[in-house]
């Protein structure tokens, strides 16, 4: 399948390639690049602050949110630390900010001046020091282009009855709704006073409420050092239920249950990434199910995942997708990538870590389709950005990009299986024990790609000489494409699949009893396989009638289904299709349904229709992306 989406049209994507949703580019084909400190510093190109100089080391937030004008307004007041005695500017990161005002600490007007604006990157807010100011407060406001905040009216949530707000920070978000030195290098505590309409209930990545607070008004607290990227807000119709002493649901009260139940067991899966990779430090673990209109899966804001409530398939066969999110506690939120150009230290190493954890609940035949189908993923994703494309090298240059650029299957997939690769040179046992080192002793800190592998060769592989040359880690990091050494899964459930596919496609429905025991995965596998070998309307009708996958509840099933419709002009699912485009936002699977009918006259005119009614229910950031693709 080939894509072709301008370069430059690509700029503000939530998502980039392939399972990942967009961007697509020309291939380019460029020699490999040295590991050399003179083309990779590990500089943070994506901030404009000075927090190398002068940084704010607790924001105390006070905001109202305001649904009628859609706005968040109020104050965010920073304490500061110098680490260079004669520095006289702060400098915060804001993008499509409005600043009012800056005080100091005694009230008196600060000096501020915004800088010139980069298109990607913001405005640079500095605000005068005097050698005493311990503490600025800015009074600021959002605008309708903050790229972080989702704004939905009452008719796009599951109530139907009240407005709902959220942010989603990563990668550079943060900065349109916080004054913040916003790079992932730089953390901070954070308290937060939010003022929402009396009814709603407001969560953040922080110690959260269990009920509603009378006035509308709600405290939080963060007492552990996060970069601006983890934070987050929801203000909405919610309700919380436990799942046990530590973990719990919030949804909006529809959907409450049906969210309760698919998540019964996170509570054991907390306790196994524990087993894993030591303590979960961060006190609770909750879930937040968002309406349909999150533009992603799951992010793992502290505390408080955030996720798509197309992963309620009512049988907990989504779940993997909370095993990352809390795995993100560890990879990431503990250990951090130090600037988005080692973004895979973040991903990679938490897919390797939601697969150990998924192989823990549900055993390694299971955890093997995870890896197989991740494996698929990256094989589209390479052939897409072209083999010796700079972007399929682990460790990114995103110096003058958008950082969203960097989010294809490469950091997640690649880096998932180096870290594979490595467990198999050394095995199970040495790897865990590594991870666990790896883990506690940064925890807290950043990490770049340079200073992990000085800490994997030190800490692992200097003890055996072949495992150094075994694993060659400079080719996965610095390299193109796949390495010869990439792993492969054992394929026990596939091969099932495949004998499956075989004899459907002879005709041969004997295979239609086995299915009643496919997990998503294997229903994936199936249609995936279908997509490839051109099948028939007839065959269509045939799979219909068999399996009512045309009524299938199971997003990811309806996602590669009404694929196969588009493309065999399969009438009778273009009815739910047309629904399910209409509700979902989840960027992954709008964008190849649009593609898809984009590549015929009459699908094109469908995909116009539907998209002129479904549009606004999309994330801002999702709109620019399909703007793009249906025109
Ligand atoms: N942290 C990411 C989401 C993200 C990354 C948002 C970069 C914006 C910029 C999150 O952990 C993630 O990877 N989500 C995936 C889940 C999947 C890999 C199980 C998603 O949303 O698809
Ligand atoms: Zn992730």
């Amino acid at each position: 399948m080939k894509k072709v989406v301008l370069f430059a049209f690509c700029m503000p994507l939530l998502f980039a390639c392939n399972s990942r949703g967009g961007k697509s580019k020309k291939e380019k084909v460029t020699a490999p690049q040295p590991a050399t400190e003179s083309v990779f510093d590990n500089n943070d190109y994506h901030t404009l602050s000075n927090a190398g100089e002068v940084f704010g080391k607790h924001l105390a937030l006070d905001i109202e949110v305001d649904f009628k004008q859609k706005q968040i307004r109020g104050t965010a007041s920073w304490d500061i630390e110098k680490r260079k005695t004669e520095a006289d500017k702060f400098i915060l990161d804001t993008r499509d900010l409005k600043i009012d005002s800056v005080q100091y600490e005694d009230g008196s007007k600060a000096a501020f001046e915004s800088g010139e604006t980069d298109s990607i990157l913001g405005t640079p807010l500095s605000i005068s020091l005097k050698p005493e100011t311990k503490k600025v407060k800015i009074f600021y406001r959002t605008t309708p282009k903050a790229t972080a905040l989702q704004w939905l009216d009452p008719a796009q949530t599951f109530g139907k009855k009240q407005p709902f707000l959220y942010t989603q920070s990563e990668s550079i978000h943060a900065r349109t709704w916080i004054p913040v030195q916003d790079g992932p290098g730089v953390r901070y505590t954070y308290t937060a006073k939010v003022k929402v309409p009396k009814g709603l209930m407001a969560l953040m990545s922080a110690e959260n409420p269990q009920a509603l607070s009378e006035d509308g008004v709600y405290d939080f607290k963060m007492d552990m050092p996060v970069p601006a990227y983890l934070m987050a807000l929801a203000v909405g119709d919610i309700k919380f239920q436990a799942i046990d002493q530590r973990t719990g649901v919030y949804a909006e009260p529809v959907m409450l249950a049906k969210a309760h139940k698919e998540f019964e067991e996170v509570g054991a899966m907390v306790h196994k990434a524990e087993e894993l990779y030591g303590p979960y430090r961060w006190g609770r673990y909750d879930i937040l199910v968002l309406p349909s209109g999150f533009p992603i899966g799951g992010m793992e804001n502290p505390k408080l995942t955030f996720c798509t409530p197309t992963i309620l398939a009512g049988d907990k066969s989504l779940v993997n997708l909370i095993a990352h999110e809390l795995a993100h506690n560890w990879s990431g939120n503990l250990v951090t990538n130090q600037t988005w150009n080692d973004f895979w230290l973040n991903e990679g190493f938490t897919i390797y870590f939601e697969r150990r954890i998924m192989e823990s609940m549900a055993g390694k035949d299971y955890a093997d389709m995870l890896w197989e189908i991740g494996y698929q993923d990256l094989e589209a994703t390479v052939a897409d950005l072209g083999e010796q494309s700079d972007d399929t090298h682990l460790r990114l240059n995103l110096r003058g990009r958008n950082p969203d650029e960097g989010l294809t299957d490469i950091p997640y997939e690649k880096g998932g299986h180096l870290l594979r690769l490595i467990e198999q040179t050394v095995g199970r046992n040495k790897m865990d024990a590594f991870l666990t080192k790896y883990f506690n002793e940064n925890a807290f800190k950043t990490m770049n790609t340079r200073d992990f592998t000085e800490y994997l060769n030190k800490n692992l592989l200097n003890e055996v000489t072949e495992w150094k040359a075994n694993v060659n880690i400079n080719e996965w990091l610095y390299g193109p494409g796949i390495p010869k050494t990439c792993p492969r899964a054992d394929k026990v459930r596939f091969n099932k699949v495949d004998t499956a596919t075989a004899q459907f496609l002879k005709g041969d429905m004997s295979f239609a009893a086995k299915t009643g025991k496919w997990s998503t995965f294997e229903w994936m596998h199936f249609l995936r396989k279908l997509a490839k070998n051109n099948i028939t309307l007839e065959q269509m009708k045939t799979l219909d009638h068999a399996f009512d996958l045309t009524k299938t509840q199971n997003s990811e099933k309806a996602d590669l289904w009404y694929l196969l419709a588009i493309k065999t002009k399969y009438e009778p699912a273009y009815p739910a299709m047309e629904a399910f485009l209409n509700i979902t936002g989840r960027e992954k699977f709008l964008q190849p349904l649009y593609k898809e009918m984009m590549n015929s006259p009459e699908g094109t005119k469908m995909a116009k229709s539907i998209y002129r009614k479904a549009r606004p229910n999309y994330h801002p950031l999702t709109q620019r992306v399909i703007d793009e693709i249906v025109k």
